[in-house]
């Protein structure tokens, strides 16, 4: 469309963040995606090429590559995807530290010029990374989200089509909890084509898509050797990028605060949330199974125990 006089910033110019940008750009729902990144001529580069596609793809968003934060002001969203991704036999904690610092920095220069902003992050450890920016940000708990529980889903429904042979449109799913070790998929909640899950596959065989799921993210990392899954990724938080800036109103599994919804309260967790403009609207309590609901206390908990030590960490 363009003339929508909308503008997102994408913060990141790796494989997550220039594909997160090229899916944005080619939804034609904002005039500007400005991407940033510190290497210089990364994000100018892949901008140039990304608005030389227009003509051919057919739609009017232009791309905007920068290395300083002038250029994001007045955004209405912005996905993080700033910091390092795992290596091989990394497990996503490992990139506390080093990412804490990353996203702390980019967190205070975006909200600098872009007060008014609701942020997606999707940098790792995801949870953790979430609360952080939002801490950071000063901006309303609402406004700031993360993205796991869409991709983690995906997966989930991906692995349920292989195993039945089912029609991959057909096939709901969803995960709740961390994007991690205590990651909560959530079997009672999954259906294909109408049917329950759990009529379809014995709890061994949900079991083993369960462990998949789980471990999903490090499976491609093994197979990449160098750097993490990008293209589902990219999905997940263009999808919640989207939702924000078209004020769909529309219900997703995302990382967000918890005002006691299941029993929780003060932590940044996998839930499902209705996105809007306000950022998260409404926070969508789900008739879970007992197990369920003592697997998401568990996450809780565990994302609780991570946050504290960020508290100790050097600027
Ligand atoms: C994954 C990373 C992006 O799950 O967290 O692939």
């Amino acid at each position: 469309m363009g003339g929508s006089g909308k503008k997102i910033t994408v913060v990141g110019a790796g494989k997550y963040g220039s594909a997160t940008v090229q899916r944005l750009a080619g939804w034609d729902i904002a005039d500007e995606v400005v991407m940033t990144d510190i290497v210089e001529g990364l994000p100018q580069g892949l901008a140039l090429d990304m608005n030389q596609s227009r003509p051919v793809e057919g739609y009017r968003t232009r791309v905007v590559g920068a290395n300083d934060y002038a250029a994001t002001a007045g955004s209405d969203a912005a996905v993080i995807t700033a910091g390092l991704p795992r290596k091989p036999g990394m497990s996503r904690m490992d990139l506390l530290a080093v990412n804490a610092r990353i996203v702390r920095q980019v967190t205070e220069a975006l909200v600098e010029h872009s007060p008014d902003v609701t942020i997606i992050v999707v940098t790792n450890p995801l949870d953790q990374m979430t609360r952080l920016a939002s801490d950071v940000s000063g901006l309303p708990r609402h406004r700031v989200m993360g993205q796991a529980g869409i991709l983690d889903s995906s997966r989930f429904a991906h692995f349920i089509a292989e195993r039945l042979g089912a029609d991959i449109l057909e096939v709901e799913a969803l995960t709740l909890g961390s994007h991690g070790e205590t990651m909560v998929p959530a079997p009672s909640q999954c259906s294909v084509a109408g049917a329950p899950l759990t009529e379809l596959l014995s709890p061994e065989e949900i079991g083993a898509l369960v462990e998949r799921t789980r471990e999903g993210g490090a499976e491609i990392v093994g197979l990449l050797k160098t750097g993490s899954a990008y293209y589902a990724p990219s999905s997940a938080a263009a999808a919640m990028a989207r939702a924000v800036l078209e004020d769909q109103r529309r219900v997703m599994p995302v990382c967000a605060w918890l005002t006691g919804e299941y029993g929780i309260s003060g932590v940044y967790l996998g839930v499902p949330a209705r996105l809007g403009a306000g950022g998260v609207e409404e926070v969508v309590e789900l008739p879970l199974t007992e197990q369920e609901q003592a697997d998401l206390h568990d996450a809780a908990e565990a994302v609780a125990a991570k946050v504290s030590e960020l508290d100790g960490l050097a600027r």
